[in-house]
């Protein structure tokens, strides 16, 4: 039975996936190193330094412990700059309806984000009453792929692991939902989500029906 859905924010709610992607592709830049689109795709769900370390591998630079805190801090002062212009529309189209849906079929709705800045993007878009529990980056020693945020999530819903459906648009979130013994729903694209036990290409493209079809995979 699924007991509970506990949604990423970044990329699955709204787009800041975009925004951390622009914010390190400025760092990158600065430090000599091209970041793609598609070098970025290793860059969605891991912590903000894992996410440094994985740039300075692209561009084979090494530094020390203090400059690698200074520049991930610096990004994050870009990111942070990114948030404060941002409003409650830009949340995807049909999310929030979609939450309210499986609210109403008693599923309890949790919000699983490795991001230490999880409180303030659900503060501005408005959306702190629309889940039952918010784990963040915080709140959490290892960052996806480990499966401690979502196990963390399950505990403070308290819903079994094998209970819980996850959404991720981040293929280490998808590793992290399975690793936690959870049904993952990927949210983007088939070739790099494959692992999850389904795909949607956005988030509102899931229909609460499709809960059941998940129980049984
Ligand atoms: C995740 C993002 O949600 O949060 C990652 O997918 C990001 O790209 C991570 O690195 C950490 O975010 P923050 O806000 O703590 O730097
Ligand atoms: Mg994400």
């Amino acid at each position: 039975m699924i007991k509970a859905c506990i949604f990423d924010l970044d990329g699955v709610i709204v787009d800041t996936a975009r925004y951390h992607y622009l914010s390190w592709k400025r760092l990158a830049n600065e430090i000599g190193v091209e970041l793609t689109e598609a070098d970025n795709e290793r860059l969605k769900g891991v912590s903000r330094r894992r996410s440094l370390d994985i740039i300075l591998e692209l561009g084979k630079v090494t530094m020390s412990e203090e400059e690698k805190e200074a520049l991930a801090e610096k990004k994050n002062t870009w990111f942070v700059d990114y948030l404060e212009q941002m409003s409650p529309d830009e949340i995807y189209p049909g999310v929030k309806k979609l939450i309210r849906q499986i609210g109403e079929k008693g599923i309890k709705v949790g919000l699983a984000s490795s991001s230490k800045n999880a409180k303030a993007v659900v503060e501005i878009l408005k959306i702190q009453d629309d889940f039952d529990v918010v784990v963040d980056g915080n709140m959490i020693v290892h960052s996806k792929p480990h499966p401690e945020i979502f196990l963390l999530a399950a505990e403070r819903l308290n819903i079994k692991p094998s209970d819980c459906v996850v959404f991720e648009d981040a293929a280490a979130g998808v590793d992290a939902a399975l690793a936690a013994g959870m049904k993952c729903v990927g949210v983007g694209s088939l070739a790099l989500l494959s692992h999850a036990n389904k795909v949607v290409s956005k988030t509102a493209d899931f229909r609460v029906q499709d809960l059941e079809d998940l129980e049984n995979a």
